[in-house]
């Protein structure tokens, strides 16, 4: 009897000091969400595997509307970019964030600066789509890129947007910040937090013809 219930035993202990080894571990950020350039929220404690905490603050354009967002949670640290990232999936659907990443208690709490936003057309263009249920689509119109956006990118995965959870497909244009984001990465924008299983990038071609204008102007 007692050459069984020892080994369980200790292992129970182990898991024990294991779990409260791992809880006194925790990070603890502040978790908000909430339209305008910073929100308030609770400190809370995060998942194990969560080591970060992360501010994004959002500026989308969507038609003739502007809204800024800003979203405050845990995340891993090895999904969080600390930067500046535009998108353009479509015409009129386009978004500047800045986030950042910390990893100490509470480091999230502060405001960070509203990005800024450029929408100047920069002669580049990328196939363009989006969808809800699937993880393809076709991007078979362009959309024009703006600003320092030099990437095509193609994202798909799982959206969740906190009640249920949906397959995804996006392409557009994208800053080459954004090809920090790998597949598997849990991302939270915003408003919802994106699983990535493709995140592909690859530079926008050129435009033929002013790739032939500028080739013709080198020609000694
Ligand atoms: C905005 O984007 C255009 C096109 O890429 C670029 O020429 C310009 O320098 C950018 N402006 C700022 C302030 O970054």
């Amino acid at each position: 009897m007692m050459m069984t219930r020892r080994p369980q035993l200790g292992l129970l202990t182990l898991t024990l000091l294991c779990t409260l080894f791992s809880l006194a571990q925790s990070l603890s950020c502040e978790v908000c969400k909430d339209s305008g350039p910073s929100c308030a929220g609770k400190l809370k404690l995060c998942e194990p595997e969560k080591d970060a905490c992360v501010t994004v603050v959002g500026l989308s354009t969507t038609g003739n509307r502007v809204s800024v967002d800003t979203s405050k949670s845990c995340m891993k640290y090895k999904d969080c970019y600390s930067g500046f990232i535009s998108t353009t999936l479509g015409h009129g659907d386009h978004m500047v964030s800045n986030s950042f990443c910390c990893q100490e208690d509470g480091c999230n709490k502060g405001r960070i600066p509203t990005p800024e936003d450029n929408s100047t057309l920069n002669g580049l263009r990328c196939p363009s789509c989006k969808a809800a249920f699937q993880e393809t689509c076709s991007g078979d119109q362009a959309v024009q890129c703006v600003g320092h956006e030099t990437q095509c990118i193609y994202f798909s995965g799982i959206v969740q947007t906190g009640i249920i959870n949906t397959r995804f497909a996006t392409r557009g244009c994208a800053t080459s910040s954004a090809c920090h984001i790998q597949v598997g990465a849990r991302v939270p924008s915003v408003t919802y937090t994106y699983e990535l299983r493709r995140a592909d990038c690859v530079p926008a071609p050129r435009p033929p013809g002013r790739a032939e204008r500028r080739s013709a102007g080198w020609v000694p």
